[in-house]
C-alpha cells in the first residue's frame, strides 16, 4: 500500500502541484496578493524573485552561489541520462549519471551547505529570510545527501535500471510500484522527498528557475561600479 501511495499516487500529484501550481502561482499572485507585470523575466507576484542576498557577505555568495546553482544543472541533465539510459538498458549512460552526477552532486552538497551556513550565522540574512529560504535548502541538502549515500559509502550505483522503466510508466499512465520496491531504502527516500520538494517549489522562490534566463538574454546592461571606484 506504502509503495502505491509514494510511487503511483505522489509522482502524479507532483505532476499535478509543479504545473499546476506554478501557472495559477504566475497568474494569480497568490503569495501577496499583488501581480506584478506578466513580464517573461518577471511575472507572476512579487515574491516570484529570489531576494538578492549579495549586499551581505558578498565573498561568501559567489561560490556558494556558482556550486549550487551549476551542480542542480549538472545534475538534472545527469539524471535525465540515466533514467533513459536505465530504461533502454544502456549501460553507457547509466555510467555516465554515476560519474557526472556524484560530481554535479559533490558541488551542489558544498554550494547549498555554505548557502545555509551562511544564512544562519549572518544577522542581516536571518532577519531578511522567510520559511521557505531555509526550507528548500535543508530539502536540498538532504536529497543530494541521501542521494549521494549509495555512491559514496556503499560504493553501489545502477538504480536507474529499475527507476528507468519506473518513471517512463509514470507517463504512459501504466505506473508500476513493483520496479522500485526491490530498491535500497535511501534512494527511495531519496526519490520520495525529491517528488514532495517539486510539489512544494512552485510555492517558493524557486519559480525564478522557470523566468531568470529569458528576460537576461534581451535586458540592457546593468552599470557596475569597482569596489576601489566606490572608494574615491
Ligand atoms: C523526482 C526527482 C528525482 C528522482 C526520481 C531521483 C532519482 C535518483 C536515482 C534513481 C538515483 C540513482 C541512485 C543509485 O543508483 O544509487 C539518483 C542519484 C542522485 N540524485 Fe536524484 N532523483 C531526483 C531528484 C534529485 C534532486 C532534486 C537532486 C539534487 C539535490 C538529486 C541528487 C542526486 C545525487 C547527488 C545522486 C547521486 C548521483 C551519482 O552519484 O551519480 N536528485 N537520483
Amino acid at each position: 500500500m506504502f509503495e502505491n501511495f509514494f510511487f503511483v499516487g505522489l509522482p502524479y500529484v507532483t505532476l499535478l502541484l509543479l504545473v499546476g501550481g506554478s501557472i495559477y502561482r504566475a497568474f494569480t499572485g497568490s503569495k501577496t496578493q499583488f501581480r506584478g507585470p506578466m513580464a517573461w523575466s518577471a511575472r507572476g507576484d512579487f515574491m516570484w524573485t529570489t531576494r538578492s542576498t549579495g549586499f551581505f557577505g558578498r565573498a561568501s555568495v559567489g561560490p556558494s552561489a556558482l556550486s549550487l546553482h551549476w551542480g542542480l544543472i549538472i545534475l538534472f541533465f545527469a539524471h535525465v541520462a540515466g533514467f533513459v539510459g536505465g530504461a533502454y538498458g544502456w549501460a553507457s549512460w547509466v555510467e555516465y549519471f554515476r560519474w557526472t552526477g556524484l560530481f554535479g552532486g559533490v558541488l551542489v552538497f558544498y554550494g547549498l551547505v555554505w548557502a545555509l551556513v551562511r544564512r544562519i550565522r549572518s544577522p542581516q540574512l536571518r532577519a531578511m529570510s522567510t520559511f521557505d529560504d531555509y526550507a528548500v535548502l535543508v530539502l536540498l541538502v538532504l536529497i543530494a545527501g541521501l542521494g549521494l549515500w549509495n555512491p559514496i559509502a556503499e560504493f553501489a550505483f545502477g538504480v536507474s535500471y529499475s527507476v528507468g522503466p519506473w518513471f517512463a510508466g509514470i507517463f504512459q499512465l501504466r505506473p508500476d510500484a513493483s520496479l522500485v520496491a526491490g530498491a535500497p531504502l535511501v534512494v527511495r527516500l531519496h526519490m520520495i522527498l525529491a517528488m514532495l520538494f517539486l510539489c512544494y517549489l512552485p510555492f517558493t522562490k524557486l519559480v525564478h528557475a522557470f523566468s531568470y534566463p529569458w528576460g537576461y538574454m534581451s535586458r540592457p546592461y546593468i552599470s557596475m561600479r569597482g569596489y576601489f571606484g566606490l572608494k574615491k
